[in-house]
């Protein structure tokens, strides 16, 4: 056996078997595998069997003393007005200064959607069928144009998707970005483990090897130098979406001046649950600190409590995923003693045996290790939880057919659409569910978000005609 000192790490660590095959690789198979190995943290595999694998770790997740967590609530529901006004007026000098950039995270496998390739590289659009790498784009270059200061965006990859994801943007010349303002960086790995602990092989030269999560992007952040470049760049606000959701309203004056006004170190999005049992995080409060406690973990009875006052689902604040994220607190849940914890999937983990021999499950094998990224919240000083709009912030394409599918969220946009122009006058006919009989699209370039929409319809000299098709640009 070959003497390099990680193999020794290994041997020591139990974790020996990785390199039982190592004589018969080719010397290329054999640095691929270091290469592999040499990203592995070992005492942490070794906790995180102590304290994840040999344990039911959700039977040790704590429940006690969870109320709903307040949020400020738009004005037409009981929200202060006056305060919204100015928190908009804020967050707009603050994009006018670029203490904002974008961040998109991008690392997912996507296997839900089934779709081969990155899945920034998706149609989404329901005329033209821009990506959704273009949509954000759009958003963004329409956002620099309309505050007088081009964003900066960061886009998290992942080993599988990095080279893949670069291409595209390339191939699209940025999609009219200029390219030193876009800013791509991959995501960490962690290895997947028996239920005996031990690190799976996928090949006799690869470990089982998977993105760490959407939480790892934290460390990403710090490892990768973004936050020295946004500190340079005098960047103080990451605005945080995930890649599935052309709707998301991550250029959002208001939500900005809330995170500022109130010295959040991160601020998060809530819509109400449509239904008690719909499958989104919740926002609640514990012992003073702000958590978000998954469908998966919250018990159906809580799920389903209703505030006798209201009539209204007690726990009622469902997380969408959109945060923004104070430059330093990022820094400091990188680097300082505060760390995310790692959350425990059991799946089907194609993977060697004992022989060597490639096995294919049928039932979860192993497990895989992953951070979350609302695990931040309850480190964070002074965290504010405001309220969107679905409507408005959130139809993600999750699942080829049925709920958040590609036929779901283009639907959506085109409900959006129509708002907007019939707010101007354009009397669309529609269904009850808001949908006209016909699909037509409003680029971002027109309009991203309602007031940018209302200034270039004002800004036409004749009303623009819709019709089916119809592209507003
Ligand atoms: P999802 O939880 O929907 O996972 O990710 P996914 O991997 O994209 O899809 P499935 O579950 O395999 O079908 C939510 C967001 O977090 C990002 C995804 O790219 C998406 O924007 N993400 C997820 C990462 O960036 N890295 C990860 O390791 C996991």
């Amino acid at each position: 056996m070959a003497s390099h000192p990680l193999v020794a790490a290994f041997q020591q660590a139990g974790q020996g078997h990785v390199f039982a095959h190592f004589e018969q690789l080719t010397p290329g198979q054999q640095a691929e595998l270091l290469a592999d190995a040499g990203e592995i943290d070992l005492a942490e595999i070794a906790e995180l069997d102590r304290t994840l694998v040999q344990k039911n770790a959700a039977a040790g997740l704590d429940l006690t003393d969870l109320t709903p967590a307040s949020y400020e609530a738009f004005p037409q529901n009981g929200g202060d007005a006056a305060a919204w006004a100015v928190a908009k007026a804020e967050g707009e000098d603050a994009l006018r200064a670029g203490r904002v950039a974008a961040f998109v995270v991008a690392g997912g496998q996507g296997t839900r959607l089934g779709y081969d390739g990155p899945k920034g590289t998706y149609p989404v659009t329901p005329v033209l069928k821009k990506t959704l790498f273009q949509v954000f784009a759009e958003k963004i270059r329409a956002a620099g144009a309309r505050y007088g200061r081009p964003l900066h965006w960061f886009i998290m990859t992942s080993h599988i998707n990095h080279a893949a994801t670069e291409a595209f943007f390339r191939e699209h010349g940025f999609f009219g970005l200029a390219e030193n303002t876009v800013h791509f960086f991959r995501q960490g790995r962690m290895p997947a483990v028996g239920f005996d602990g031990k690190i799976l092989l996928e090949a006799k030269h690869r470990i089982a090897m998977s993105p760490d999560g959407h939480g790892g992007s934290l460390r990403a952040l710090q490892r990768s130098g973004a936050l020295d470049l946004m500190q340079r760049e005098g960047i103080d606000i990451l605005s945080y979406f995930q890649v599935d959701n052309p709707m998301v309203r991550f250029i959002d004056p208001a939500f900005v001046g809330w995170h500022l006004r109130t010295r959040s170190e991160m601020s998060s999005k809530m819509v109400p649950k449509a239904y008690a049992g719909e499958k989104v995080g919740h926002f609640c409060a514990q012992r003073g600190r702000t958590v978000v406690i998954e469908y998966s973990d919250l018990p159906k009875e809580r799920q389903e409590e209703v505030d006798p006052a209201t009539g209204r689902l007690r726990f009622i604040a469902g997380s969408v995923a959109i945060h923004l994220l104070d430059r330093e607190f990022i820094r400091r849940m990188a680097t300082g003693a505060d760390a995310l914890p790692f959350h425990r999937a059991d799946k089907k983990i194609p993977c060697l045996d004992a022989a060597g021999n490639l096995v294919k499950p049928e039932k979860p094998n192993g497990v895989k290790f992953e951070l979350f990224v609302f695990d931040a919240l309850p480190f964070a000083s002074n965290p504010v939880v405001i309220e969107a709009s679905r409507a408005d912030d959130f139809s993600p394409v999750k699942n080829a057919e049925g709920i958040d599918s590609p036929k779901t969220c283009a639907d959506d946009q085109v409900r959006q659409f129509t708002r907007w122009a019939n707010a101007h006058g354009a009397a669309l006919p529609m269904d009850a569910t808001g949908l006209p009989p016909f699909a037509f699209e409003v680029s971002p370039l027109f309009g991203y978000d309602e007031d940018s929409f209302a200034a270039a319809w004002a800004a036409r000299s004749d009303a623009p005609v819709i019709a089916a098709g119809s592209v507003l640009s």
